[in-house]
């Protein structure tokens, strides 16, 4: 399905990053494992231990990292990249804190590295398929960027979804959307994927309120987000740019 294509896929040795990146070599794609986690990255290149997979060193939040990063893709895989998926989920120490108690540095730390992130991301790889003559980007929103967080499933845990993640999954759709349009009749496509929560050893009491939202499975696994992954990355959904896949088994209805 994915012959002869490139792909960076960012925060690729993640939870949901890892799936991605396995995904793409089963489909006979070529994959840069791109993460700020050297540990997490190694270790994700040998277990996948394939000529097709590269691991490479880079943090999102910094242009010269990201230009570095496009330039040993092309040199190690001697070819254009097709397409990049932003995976990387860059979080300040107090990251989580209730709404009552965000701090100033913390707040704008965030908004910096995750949104900012995901703007000086895709500017990068736009300027390389602008070279290239094509190019397709996924990003990666949440359910929390499309309507507002279910607290009352959170009730009696310490779980919670801060303001600013809903803010920034919001905008990581906005900026799609406008990339899409900016880059009309370029060959650029530039698509979303806004998944449910990943199952992760949540506590018992919120999966079941959760999953009493859902239609059937309730929280995902990172492998279920697969399938329209490879739908973006693949020539199937060539007349599609500009949208935003919700994968959430029912959650926000
Ligand atoms: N896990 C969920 O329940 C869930 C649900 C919906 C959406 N999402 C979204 O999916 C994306 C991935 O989430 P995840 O659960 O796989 O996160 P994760 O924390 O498991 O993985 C993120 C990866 O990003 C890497 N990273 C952090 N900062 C970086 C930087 N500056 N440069 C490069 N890499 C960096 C980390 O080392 C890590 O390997 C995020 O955008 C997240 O908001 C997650």
């Amino acid at each position: 399905m994915l012959e002869e294509k490139l792909i960076i896929v960012t925060g690729g040795a993640g939870r949901i990053g890892s799936a991605f990146c396995r995904s793409i070599l089963e489909n006979n794609g070529k994959v840069v494992i791109c993460d700020f986690s050297e540990e997490k990255g190694n270790s994700l290149e040998s277990q996948l231990s394939d000529p097709n997979v590269k691991f490479i060193k880079a943090d999102i939040t910094k242009v010269k990292s990201i230009k570095s990063l496009i330039n040993q893709s092309v040199e190690y895989f001697q070819q254009p990249v097709s397409s990049a998926v932003h995976c990387a989920y860059p979080i300040s120490d107090g990251w989580g804190a209730p709404f009552e108690d965000l701090l100033e540095e913390n707040l704008a730390k965030d908004l910096f590295a995750q949104l900012g992130g995901a703007i000086l991301f895709s500017q990068q790889m736009i300027l390389h398929f602008l070279d290239s003559g094509q190019g397709n980007l996924i990003n990666i929103s949440s359910i929390q960027g499309i309507q507002a967080p279910k607290f009352e499933h959170y009730e009696g845990t310490n779980m919670s979804s801060p303001i600013e993640y809903s803010a920034i999954k919001s905008g990581v759709i906005s900026i799609t959307k406008y990339l899409a349009k900016l880059y009309k009749k370029r060959n650029i496509r530039v698509n979303c994927i806004s998944p449910g929560g990943i199952l992760d050893g949540q506590p018992e009491s919120f999966l079941k309120r959760y999953e009493e939202s859902c239609n059937s499975k309730g929280m995902l696994d990172s492998k279920d987000l697969v399938g329209s992954l490879l739908f973006l990355l693949s020539d199937q959904s060539q007349f599609m740019t500009g949208q935003n896949i919700v994968i959430d088994d029912g959650w926000s209805l």
